[in-house]
């Protein structure tokens, strides 16, 4: 056990913090996201069908609580962190970074969404904030069930996305590490090699102030 993780109980070991290396989004020649480290483009992937009809009025970074009800969402509690750059590396503050996803079911909020099972009523599903001055998002959510494609096979467990910047945007879907069914996920597969690695979230070591609290 590493000394950022001394102190932590056992419900918050279960949770999970993941981030990624860093998105970047050109504010000048076409919708890119881009590692950190090497600054590949990380390419843009379908929004899908459930983008939300109806957005929640509570659209905070904490998507375990949703305003009005009684109890926290069910599932694994993950804080999901990132940067927004731009092509030379350098942080882009005030961008727009939405996200929206499955409850822990595998089920959107969308009334298109044919899958059976029941419904987190509980759970946020979306929300919108803007990069800090170092591009810096957070968000507090869970991880997201798969889910029966509506094409082709199972949706490997994601989380989707669309930032905005001042002239250009992007969406995309974010990924988890060592997810067997990443193998099978036809929209991930699409890509091919470092640009899918930069599509992956990292696990990192949680830091204290993360609250792991949830149903
Ligand atoms: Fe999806």
């Amino acid at each position: 056990m590493g000394k950022q993780e001394k102190g932590l109980s056992r419900r918050q070991m279960l949770g999970m913090a993941i981030g990624l290396g860093g998105f970047a989004l050109s504010g000048k020649t076409g919708s890119v996201f881009a590692q950190e480290a090497n600054r590949l483009f990380t390419p843009p992937l379908t929004s899908g069908p459930f983008y939300p009809q109806i957005k929640p009025l509570d659209q905070d970074a904490d998507l375990t609580v949703l305003a009005g009800k009684k109890g926290p969402a069910q599932g694994k509690v993950i804080h999901l962190t990132g940067r927004v750059l731009n092509l030379n590396g350098e942080p882009v503050s005030g961008a727009k970074v939405e996200i929206w996803q499955a409850d822990a079911n595998g089920r959107y909020s969308h009334d298109s969404d044919p899958n059976p099972g029941p419904r987190d009523p509980n759970f946020q599903g979306y929300s919108v904030q803007k990069t800090d001055a170092e591009g810096r998002y957070r968000f507090k959510t869970i991880k997201p069930g798969a889910y029966p494609g509506l094409i082709a096979g199972m949706r490997t467990p994601h989380i989707h996305f669309e930032v905005e910047g001042k002239v250009d945007r992007v969406i995309t879907q974010v990924f988890f590490p060592d997810e067997p069914l990443n193998e099978q996920d036809s929209i991930l597969q699409s890509i091919k090699g470092p640009r899918k690695e930069a599509l992956i979230a990292k696990m990192m070591p949680p830091t204290k102030e993360m609250d792991f609290q949830g149903a």
